[in-house]
Parts: C-alpha cells; structure tokens; sequence
C-alpha cells in the first residue's frame, strides 16, 4: 500500500506566495526580510491551523537563502512544543544551543509553539535570552492564547495577528488540492467542508480528506458531506420560509418534525433559521449582499426568495426566532417553544393586517386550514 500522508503537511505551503488569507502577515515578513530588518524575536498569534508553523518555517528558509523547496531544513530550525516541554530544564537546554553559532547559514532559528504552556520558571529563564539574543539567533514564538502570555515576553516581540480564514478562501485552497489530486468534487460540497472548518484551514484539509476516503474513488458531493458530518441542509430553510410566506404553519411544523426525527437539535435549528433569515435581509441590497458566506447558485436562492419578503416581515420573524433561542435552554418543552416560535411567525403578517384587533372566529378557521 502506498504511504498516505494526510493532505494539511502534503500541502504545506513552502513560500510565502502559497500562504492563504493572511497577506498583511506575509507581506510584511517578506519586506523585513528583504531590507534585513527582521526583528530577533517575533510572536505569532492566532487561532489554531491557521500558518503560524508554516510561516515560522518559512521565515527560517527564507533568512537562511535556503532552498525554498526542502520541506524540512532541519540543519537550523529548532522547533520546541512547549505544550510537552514546558520545564525549566527544556528551556535550560535550549539557552544551551543558542550560545553555538550556526555552522552552516546565518541564523539558528528557535520556533516555541504554544509558548504561553511555559511554566513561570521557565519564562523567567527564558527572558535574559530573549532580551539580549545573540545576532544570529531569531526566536519565532507562536501562540493561541495571547492573552496568557506574560507582558514581559510581549513587549519583547514584534507581534503579528494571524486571521481566520474565511471560507471562501478555503473552499479554494480545497479545491486546489482536490485539482492536483485528481478527486471529483462538487463545489458546494467544498463550501460545506470550508464552513465546518470554522476559520482553520488545517481542519478543512482534515475533513476534506475524511470525505475523500469515505467516496472511495467516487466524486464528493454536496449530500454526502452533508450526511457524513451530520449537517443540515439549507433547503430546509428555504422551503420553511416558503411555508411561512403562504402564512401557513403547517408545512414548518412537519419540517420541524422531519428535522428532529433525522436527529437534529431544535436549539441548532433556530439558529440556522435566524441566519437564513439574516442572509435574506443582506440578500435584499446589492451592498451588503457581499456579507454573505455561500456559493454563488446559493446566493441567486437567496435572491430569489428575499425578493418576496418584505423587510419588515423579516426583522419580526428574525425577533421571535431571537427570543426563542433565548428561552431555549431554559425551556421545559423545547419542542413546544420552537414550534411556537413557528406559528407566531406564519401568522405575524394577519395580526399587524388585524391592526391588533382580536382576530375573529372566521379568521382563525381559515388560518387552521
Ligand atoms: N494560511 C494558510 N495557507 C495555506 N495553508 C495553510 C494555511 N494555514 C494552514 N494551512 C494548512 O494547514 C496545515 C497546518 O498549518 P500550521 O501552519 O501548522 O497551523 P498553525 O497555525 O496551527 O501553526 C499546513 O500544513 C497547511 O497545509
Ligand atoms: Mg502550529
């Protein structure tokens, strides 16, 4: 059997032009570099799986004019988790290293990852190294939780933020990797993974190749993922606020049924209706229909519908779908809460129509029906 490896190191970018969504940070960096005004000790921050590693690396290549195609120039890159190696004496080993120049190249590179798991002791015997580092040391910190880092290690640093990645960007990236690998994909299915990914591009490479497995040679398309990670489908959406158009209860209370039966939480439902109603009002001015994170045939679904709610409509839907995620977790029966929140929301249009007068009997019979 041929050796897998898993597509988040195969696709590890080896320059800083492979780098996705996180321009201010590249082009900085390669600036620096260029001028020789690197700083010796940078700290890398932001979520996981987003390139703090990768671009640690790539710094080290890159002062060193090593060739940017070695994957692993291990010669001068020292990488320490701090994670697993967080003692005095691992950082005691490493002040140890630091004093011996390079043999070969200008710079011995330190990379700590998760650097604010250094215990006290550990901080404190790393910052006179820190402060005062010989030339050819370059000390690239990365962390998840700035916040948890020390003040005297941060006004140390040259800080840079890293971003999350949005998941159009993703959904590219994913696609690229789904070209070179010759795997047949839907483009919606991409978008999914890209979204589950929540801002981190190493997960999405983790899901996308979970789902490539699980096609087994066959393309991946949008209703396997969508089984396989257990999400549920936009079109329920569409077709709920069509029911709630024709001020009809019915159709979104057996939608509702359907959707739990399937194993879906009432609480993730709401909320996914409160979005879809949320993109319906972005959906309905060309300016803020930017704001909204689907693929382009999905967006023409949105067009579509929002042009036949009116605005008002929307926001009082959107309010009762808000006050029922609020009650929710303290709600006795959530099944009934939402439910509720769906009759209120068909028949919201007949009481302002009613101008707030009690609806007749005659009303309520043909509303029933
Ligand atoms: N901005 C990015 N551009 C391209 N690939 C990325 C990016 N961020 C993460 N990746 C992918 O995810 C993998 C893990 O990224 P890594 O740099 O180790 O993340 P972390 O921020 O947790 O250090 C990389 O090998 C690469 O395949
Ligand atoms: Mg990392």
């Amino acid at each position: 059997m041929e050796n897998f490896v898993v597509s988040a190191r195969k696709y590890r970018p080896l320059g800083f032009d492979e780098v996705v969504g996180q321009e201010h940070i590249t082009t900085t960096l390669k600036n620096a570099i260029d001028t020789n005004k690197l700083a010796q000790a940078l700290l890398f921050c932001g979520p996981r799986g987003v390139g703090k590693t990768t671009c640690a690396r790539i710094v080290a290549r890159m002062i060193n004019g090593f060739e940017e195609k070695a994957e692993v120039n291990s010669l001068n890159i020292f990488e320490l988790d701090a994670a697993s190696n967080n003692s005095v004496e691992d950082i005691r080993n490493l002040i140890d290293q630091v004093r011996y120049p390079p043999q070969f190249g200008k710079f011995k590179v330190y990379i700590i990852d998760e650097v604010h798991m250094l215990s006290n002791s550990a901080f404190n015997a790393f910052l006179k190294t820190l402060e005062e580092p010989p030339s050819y040391a370059i000390f690239i910190l990365a962390t998840t939780e700035k916040h948890k880092v020390i003040p005297t290690i941060l006004s140390r640093c040259q800080i840079f933020d890293f971003n999350r990645i949005q998941v159009s960007d993703i959904s590219r990236q994913l696609k690229k990797v789904a070209d070179r690998e010759k795997i047949k994909v839907e483009e919606e299915a991409l978008h999914l993974i890209a979204q589950k990914a929540d801002g981190a591009l190493r997960d999405g490479l983790s899901i996308f190749d979970l789902m490539v497995t699980f096609s087994s040679g066959k393309a991946v398309t949008f209703k396997d993922v969508l089984n396989n990670l257990h999400i549920l489908d936009y079109d329920y959406y569409f077709q709920v606020v069509d029911g709630l158009l024709a001020e009809n209860h019915t159709q979104p209370l057996l939608l509702l049924d359907e959707i739990l039966r399937k194993g879906f939480d009432g609480h993730n439902f709401i909320v996914g209706l409160s979005e879809h109603l949320r993109n319906l009002l972005v959906s309905q001015d060309a300016r803020t229909i930017q704001l909204m994170e689907v693929p382009e045939a999905t967006k023409q679904k949105y067009l579509d519908q929002s042009g036949a709610t009116a605005p008002s409509l929307l926001l009082s839907w959107l309010s009762i779908a808000n006050q029922c995620d609020i009650n929710y977790k303290s709600s006795k029966n959530q099944r009934l809460l939402v439910e509720l929140a769906l009759m209120k929301m068909a028949h919201v249009q007949s009481v302002f129509k009613g101008n707030g007068a009690a609806p007749t009997q005659e009303g309520l019979k043909k509303k029933v029906n």
